[in-house]
């Protein structure tokens, strides 16, 4: 079955990915993204992958109701809606925390009351494995404790519950996904993460200094509870995450309504800092110098998914190793120096 979908934050790099999956399948595809953190080229880049020149795009703000109400009117009959934007910094959110519950939360809020007087109500939700806090039990399941520590987990965890209230009262089908470390990129480098400035994340930092364009990497801590002292999370590849998207969206439309699905989705298999840096380097035979600094606020010793759940319901489960997503990453990186930046 070939679907027509609104896709918020299509053209960032989870949302990039998970088009070019849709794109394939044969969907329709309309994107609303302000480019705030993303660039258009993303989505020709996808398309051409695709070779299907189809997607429609929608510059502007999930925070703008009259254009979403617009879009959904011009567009016809949308069978689901995937809700990528968003910000995801978790300084930026303690440092500005009104601009993450108004993006986030009220962005989420202001698409879920279109969707409703458009009567569209399947949703697919990006979610995240730090609602988790700083767990000390592992596996991390679904129904473990939820305790989000920073304003960027906490209007995540507020837009699940706003979401899960849908799905009770209102008859709405919806999966929050909570992604664990999706890093990597689509196997032929053209397209992947593009941080703007210096990057917070351990990959594209790792990458970045791979390329020369920085010295050397900061491993921020390395006396944490933990086999090796540095910090341990489940790194998945970003085309993994892209089919866990189109696995949920068919589970829900298979799915009589309500529905409500909270999903980690991860590999399972943790990996500390210093086994990423081994594991990047004996993939692409180059060096990471690197220097151990202080902890960074905010950090927790691990988080790993137990992503048993994803498997049952959706048949999905990752399948890329960390050597592709070290050599997926790389070849990006390679191939886009300064990301979409200066792209022909
Ligand atoms: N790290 C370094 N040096 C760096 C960057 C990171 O040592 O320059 C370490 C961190 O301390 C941590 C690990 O690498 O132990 C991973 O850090 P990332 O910043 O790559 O990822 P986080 O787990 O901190 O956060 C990411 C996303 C969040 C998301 C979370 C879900 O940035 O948006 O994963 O687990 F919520």
């Amino acid at each position: 079955m070939t679907c027509r979908l609104l896709i918020t934050g299509g053209a960032g790099f989870i949302g990039s990915h998970t088009c070019l999956v849709l794109l394939a399948q044969g969907h329709e595809l309309v994107i609303v993204d302000n480019f705030s953190n993303s660039s258009p080229l993303a989505l020709q880049r996808v398309q051409s992958l695709a070779q299907r020149n189809t997607i429609q795009v929608v510059e502007g703000d999930v925070r703008d109701a009259d254009l979403l109400d617009q879009t959904f009117r011009s567009c016809g009959e949308l069978d689901g809606v995937i809700h990528f934007a968003g910000l995801k910094a978790v300084g930026e959110s303690v440092a500005n925390p009104l601009l993450y519950w108004d993006v986030n939360v009220n962005g989420s809020r202001v698409l879920a009351e279109v969707m409703q007087r458009h009567g569209c109500s399947t949703l697919v939700f990006s979610s995240t494995a730090t609602v988790y806090g700083a767990p000390i039990t592992f596996p991390l399941r679904e129904d473990s404790l939820t305790d989000p520590i920073h304003p960027y987990a906490q209007t995540k965890r507020a837009v699940e519950q706003m979401l899960d209230a849908l799905s009770r009262n209102a008859g709405w089908r919806i999966a929050s996904l909570r992604y664990f470390n999706p890093v990597g990129a689509h196997p032929s480098g053209q397209i992947g993460e593009d941080p703007l400035g210096v990057p917070n994340n351990l990959f594209p930092f790792i990458t970045q200094v791979a390329a020369g364009r920085r010295e050397r990497l900061h491993i921020f801590g390395n006396d944490y509870a933990t086999p090796d002292g540095t910090g341990i999370r489940d790194y998945l590849h970003v085309m993994d995450l892209a089919e866990a998207h189109s696995a949920t969206l068919a589970h829900l439309l298979e799915r009589p309504a309500p529905v409500q699905l909270t999903l980690n989705i991860g590999t399972g298999c943790g990996r500390s800092v210093l086994e990423v840096i081994h594991g990047f380097e004996q993939a692409t035979g180059l060096s990471i110098p690197y220097e151990i600094v202080a902890r960074r606020p905010g950090d927790v010793a691990k988080l790993e998914a137990c992503p048993a759940k994803a498997e049952q319901l959706l048949g999905w489960s990752a399948q890329r190793s960390l050597e592709e997503m070290c050599t997926d990453g790389w070849a990006w990186q390679q191939a886009n120096p300064m990301g979409y930046r200066n792209a022909p």
